[in-house]
């Protein structure tokens, strides 16, 4: 692959290092066609993507779909206990077989819609091949008289799997390199946590975010706008606390602190946190957002009473799916009063997100303007010049440089 649009490494390389050199990313990387089909292969074509969480599948049979990078997938607990990453492109004839085909007359022609579940196999709706838990298909009506035609041979193609702290990442590179040693950084900042004990709640998927997958990453990590964009709610965590990790070549993941006023602070009006504090956590932990990136999709912060996942998949050059949900102790969870909480600690983000989504989709509109810029960066933004620097060394190694 050669740079799209006539770049040149030397023009992307501008935008990596550190915030007191680094300049933005070439506007166009934000809404160009021809460098979102680049940057499909360059980054999500080999890198590890976040598909779902271990405690979504506990029993042998529950099964999530997804769709990452365009593939529809099915995340499953086949029938060792182990998970596994499959297409769900049925091998006959394409047709996704988590697709659902009990439609109304008005959503017949919408995009698919990928069921998740439990079962002990997979059928595919339209002709009826089945396919067990590990993929192999074990059930074809009619095609005895096919010449040849072995079901043996018929195996839904199968991706590898990684866990890392209870997430379930997959790669479509099936020679990729281990995500866990490139991770070993952010490891030591989250023992705390027992983030693989955590359990995922009511996680919700946005299909169609207007704007690039990148704005909303750095949106998430970068926490100048703290005490701009969020003045008077986020007051508890001001941008002056800001610090990052430092990032070097090599690593997977890009990660920072904001620092609270007071211990046990919260994303909601009364800015303290709701529910009690994550069992292992120490008081510098309770004092402190951290808010990580492992690159390039999975988005994670962990405050004093809980912790959250935001999964970015770009759909179009201006377009993503936003996947978000709370992550808990299962003491937490358990509480009898935590699903009123709930709502009032979900209503509280939302504040934030009433500010967060119409920046970015106003962002977008000026990264497509003639007037964009290369702007320059503060020291409380520094993590966007390390994740531009993740993302020019992908676009490099794509191009062969
Ligand atoms: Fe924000």
């Amino acid at each position: 692959m050669v740079l799209p649009l006539g770049m040149s490494l030397e023009t992307l390389r501008k935008s990596s290092g550190t915030f007191e050199t680094a300049v933005g990313l070439p506007p166009e990387v934000y809404s160009d066609a021809e460098f979102h089909r680049f940057e499909m292969d360059a980054v999500f074509g080999s890198e590890w993507l976040c598909v779902g969480r271990q405690e979504q599948i506990p029993t042998v049979g529950d099964y999530l779909s997804v769709t990452r990078a365009g593939e529809p997938l099915i995340v499953a607990r086949s029938s060792d206990g182990s998970i596994r990453v499959m297409s769900a492109v049925c091998q006959h004839r394409a047709m996704c077989l988590t697709a659902s085909v009990d439609r109304s007359d008005e959503d017949m022609l919408d995009p698919p819609d990928l069921q998740s579940g439990s079962g002990r196999m997979f059928r595919c709706p339209y002709h009826y091949w089945v396919y067990d838990l590990d993929g192999q298909l074990v059930g074809a009506p009619e095609m005895s008289k096919t010449t040849g035609f072995d079901m043996a041979d018929v195996q839904l193609p199968s991706l590898p799997v990684e866990i890392w702290n209870g997430f379930i990442f997959t790669n479509f590179d099936s020679a990729a390199a281990p995500l866990a040693p490139r991770l070993a950084k952010l490891d030591e900042v989250l023992a705390n946590y027992h983030v693989e004990s955590l359990v995922t709640v009511d996680p919700v998927t946005i299909p169609d975010v207007p704007f690039n997958w990148k704005i909303m990453v750095e949106n998430f990590m970068e926490m100048y706008h703290q005490s701009r964009l969020h003045h008077g709610i986020h007051d508890f965590a001001p941008s002056s606390g800001a610090s990052y990790a430092d990032y070097a070549a090599g690593d997977g993941a890009m990660f920072g602190y904001s620092e609270t006023l007071e211990p046990d602070g919260g994303f909601n009006p009364t800015m303290q946190a709701l529910f009690p504090p994550l069992p292992g956590i120490t008081m510098q932990d309770r004092q402190r957002i951290v808010f990580a990136l492992v690159a390039p999709s999975l988005l994670m912060g962990f405050q004093s009473d809980s912790a959250f996942w935001f999964y970015v998949d770009p759909t179009g050059p201006t377009t993503h799916a936003l996947s978000m949900a709370y992550i808990f102790p299962e003491s937490t969870v358990e509480l009898p009063d935590f699903g009123e909480t709930l709502e009032d600690a979900i209503a509280g983000v939302s504040t934030f997100n009433r500010q967060d989504m119409p920046t970015n989709v106003a962002t977008q509109l000026g990264m497509q303007s003639r007037f964009a810029p290369r702007g320059r960066y503060s020291w409380q933004e520094g993590v966007l010049a390390q994740f531009n620097s993740w993302l020019v060394d992908r676009y490099a190694a794509a191009a062969g440089e």
